[in-house]
């Protein structure tokens, strides 16, 4: 199994180009089922969950083509099979998103549960909800969800009981092709909806409202074909800037929006990062200065995101002061907590939502294990300032989301190597 070998103590600098966003192409792949007509997709970021999605649409008898530079073309002429098989849905939650499109232009689909999740339980209740009100006739059998709608889907007004990105997502797709309008209440706005919005407007979906609470949507009974370009990674360029000022040094991000990082770029400023911004850079500067503590709390977007807490976490732990972190998106996300303290942390869990990070002025190597996602960037981020050499174990989990990870902390100046 693949390790990171981490040697702290360097102080990072340069400049890196952002890739497209993990959680918009996810969505806007499982969009391509929509339509007969070919679709082109480009900044699609190379990453096991990407890769995942692709081997989903594939078994549903989609055609994909990939090209050298990850130029993603699906044309879902005709669908061979509508069930979502466990294999691929439990490995990746966001497969859920196929439900939606295939019972909106096919009227059946069987998509398998997402199951238990390491970060929390994260039910699909929502997304069900949404399109039983849209029609459709959905019973869970064997661990299946099985959505009939056999006269098509039909525009409703849904009002989600809470926020949720995924929901939002499914219930986007679904509207698109069903008879009448769709209205959307208490929708996610993450710039990743947008992107969506975006993406099925240039299908010829009758949307707006996207990037509010309130999306709307006209069906029509079906959709074209488009060339389209995947939004940047915003968690990955928040993820780069933090590399660089724990380290104490700079960076410049080019090729994204800056606007889209809101409340991470002011949080870096609180912890006492200088910030510039540009149309499509960032620059971050820490002047060699020991960052301040700020309390965090997550919460939907414009919040500040639950995908960023586990690196600013790592950020607090080397500190002036003590912070609090407060996690209301997952009830399990604080597993990065016991690895950090491995390497000198001092951070104390009040519960499952809350941590106290006492700020201590040196980290020191050790072994640690990556657990989820974005808590495995963490511990390379704590790696990147720990004393002496350490070895990270089970970074599949950064393989799912950040695109050549040892290329772009090489290219800053970080000594990382991959090991096996
Ligand atoms: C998406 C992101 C993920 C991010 C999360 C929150 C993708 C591929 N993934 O995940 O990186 O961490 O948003 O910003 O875009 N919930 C319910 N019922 C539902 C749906 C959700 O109770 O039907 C709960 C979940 O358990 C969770 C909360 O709502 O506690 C938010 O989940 P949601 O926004 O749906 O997250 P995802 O779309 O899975």
């Amino acid at each position: 199994m693949d390790k990171l070998q981490i040697q702290g103590g360097q102080k990072l600098a340069g400049t890196l180009r952002v890739s497209g966003a993990k959680n918009a192409a996810l969505p806007i792949l499982a969009a391509t089922l929509l339509t007969s007509e070919a679709v082109t997709l480009s900044k699609t970021p190379h990453l096991q969950d990407v890769t995942t999605m692709i081997e989903l649409l594939a078994c549903l008898g989609a055609d994909v083509v990939v090209d050298e530079r990850m130029n993603v073309q699906v044309t879902a002429a005709q669908l061979t099979n509508l069930k979502a098989p466990y294999e691929l849905v439990k490995t990746m939650r966001a497969s859920f998103l196929v439900l939606g499109p295939l019972l909106a232009r096919h009227g059946s689909a069987e998509v398998s549960l997402p199951g238990g999740c390491a970060i929390g339980s994260r039910p699909v209740d929502q997304h069900l909800k949404g399109l039983q009100a849209m029609g459709a006739a959905i019973e869970v059998v064997d661990g299946y969800v099985k959505a009939q709608a056999q006269q098509g889907l039909k525009g409703a007004d849904i009002y989600m009981d809470l926020v949720t990105v995924g929901g939002t997502e499914n219930l986007m797709m679904a509207a698109c092709l069903a008879q009448g309008t769709t209205r959307l209440y208490n929708a996610a706005c993450e710039p990743e909806i947008i992107d969506l919005g975006n993406f099925l407007a240039a299908l010829g979906a009758r949307v707006s409202g996207h990037g509010t609470s309130e999306i709307v949507i006209e069906g029509r009974p079906e959709l074209g074909g488009c060339q389209y370009q995947i939004m940047p990674d915003r968690i990955e360029a928040g993820t780069y800037l933090i590399a660089a000022a724990i380290t104490q040094g700079s960076i410049r991000l080019v090729d994204l929006q800056p606007a889209a990082l809101g409340v991470i770029l002011e949080k870096l400023q609180q912890m006492g990062a200088q910030i510039k911004t540009g149309d499509d850079w960032v620059e971050l500067d820490m002047q060699g200065r020991r960052p301040v503590a700020v309390d965090i709390e997550t919460s939907p977007y414009p919040g500040f995101p639950t995908d960023m807490q586990a690196q600013f976490m790592a950020f607090n732990a080397v500190a002036k002061g003590t912070a609090t972190i407060r996690e209301t998106i997952f009830e399990n996300r604080f597993m990065h907590v016991h690895e950090m303290n491995r390497l000198g942390a001092n951070i104390e869990l009040h519960g499952p939502s809350m941590a106290v990070v006492h700020g201590v002025e040196e980290l020191k190597a050790a072994p640690v294990m990556a657990t989820d996602l974005r808590a495995s960037f963490s511990l390379v981020l704590a790696a990147l300032v720990a004393e002496g050499t350490t070895i990270i174990d089970r970074i599949y989990h950064i393989d799912r989301g950040y695109e050549t990870i040892e290329e772009k902390l090489q290219q800053i100046g970080a000594q990382v190597r991959r090991v096996s």
